[in-house]
C-alpha cells in the first residue's frame, strides 16, 4: 500500500469513494461530476490538498484538508462553480437546496472564530477499515500541514459518523462544540493542535 499526494486524474475515483462511504452528508447528494470537480479543485489549488492511499493503482481511502477554507471555497467559485454549474441545474431552482449550498459555503463566515485550516473529508472504503489506513493517511495529512507551518485545524463531523468520532477521539482530537447546519442537522466540531 502506498501514501501519496492526489494526482488530479484521482479526483473522479475519489468522489466515488466519498459518495459510497459518506452517503449521509450534503455533499455526497451532488451529481458525481460536481463533486468530482470539487476534489479535482483540492488537488489542484494551492490552499489545498487531498492525500490517497493506492493499492496495486486503486484508491481505497482519502484525506483531505485545507489549508485555508475561505480562499479554497473562492478558488473553487473562480475556476469551478460556473462550469459545473450546469449540472446543478436540475436540483439548483429547489430552495433546499440552494439553502444547503449556501450553508456550506458560508459556514466559514458563521463560524468566526476558528482556524482557517481544516480536515475537510476522509474515508476508506468499507472492505478496507480497520487495518489503520486512515491512520497512516492521517500521519501523512499531518505532515502536508507541518509544511505550510499550520498550527492548529478544525474538523467538522456530523453527529451520525460514529467510525469519524471515534477515530478523531483516538487520534488526540479536542472537542470544541456543537453546530447546527443542513437544517438543523447536529455536527460537531473539533481541533488538533499539532505539536
Ligand atoms: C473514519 C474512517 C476513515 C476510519 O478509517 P480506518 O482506516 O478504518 O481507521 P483506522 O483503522 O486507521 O482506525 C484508527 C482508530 O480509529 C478508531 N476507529 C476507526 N473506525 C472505528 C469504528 N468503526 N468504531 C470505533 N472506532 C473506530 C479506532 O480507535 C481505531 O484504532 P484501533 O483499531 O486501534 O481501535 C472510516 O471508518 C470511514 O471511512 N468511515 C466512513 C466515512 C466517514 O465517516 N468519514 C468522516 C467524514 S469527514
Amino acid at each position: 500500500m502506498i501514501f501519496c499526494l492526489a494526482d488530479k486524474k484521482d479526483a473522479l475515483q475519489i468522489a466515488q469513494i466519498h459518495k459510497n462511504e459518506i452517503d449521509k452528508g450534503f455533499l455526497s447528494s451532488l451529481d458525481i461530476i460536481f463533486l468530482g470537480n470539487f476534489y479535482g479543485a483540492l488537488i489542484e489549488s494551492k490552499f489545498s490538498f487531498c492525500i490517497v492511499a493506492k493499492e496495486d493503482d486503486r484508491i481505497v481511502g482519502f484525506i483531505s484538508g485545507v489549508f485555508d477554507l475561505d480562499k479554497f471555497y473562492r478558488y473553487f467559485l473562480k475556476n469551478y462553480f460556473f462550469q459545473s454549474v450546469v449540472l446543478l441545474c436540475k436540483k439548483v431552482f429547489n430552495i433546499s437546496y440552494i439553502k444547503k449550498i449556501l450553508e456550506t459555503l458560508l459556514y466559514p463566515v458563521k463560524e468566526k472564530n476558528l482556524p482557517p485550516a481544516e480536515l475537510l473529508t476522509m474515508a476508506v472504503l468499507k472492505q478496507f477499515q480497520g487495518q489503520g489506513i486512515a491512520g497512516k493517511m492521517f500521519f501523512e495529512f499531518l505532515g502536508e500541514m507541518k509544511k505550510r507551518d499550520i498550527k492548529t485545524f478544525k474538523v467538522l463531523v456530523g453527529e451520525e459518523l460514529k467510525s469519524a468520532i471515534a477515530f478523531y477521539e483516538k487520534n488526540g482530537f479536542t472537542f470544541l462544540k456543537n453546530t447546527t447546519i443542513h437544517n438543523r442537522k447536529s455536527s460537531r466540531i473539533y481541533l488538533y493542535d499539532i505539536k
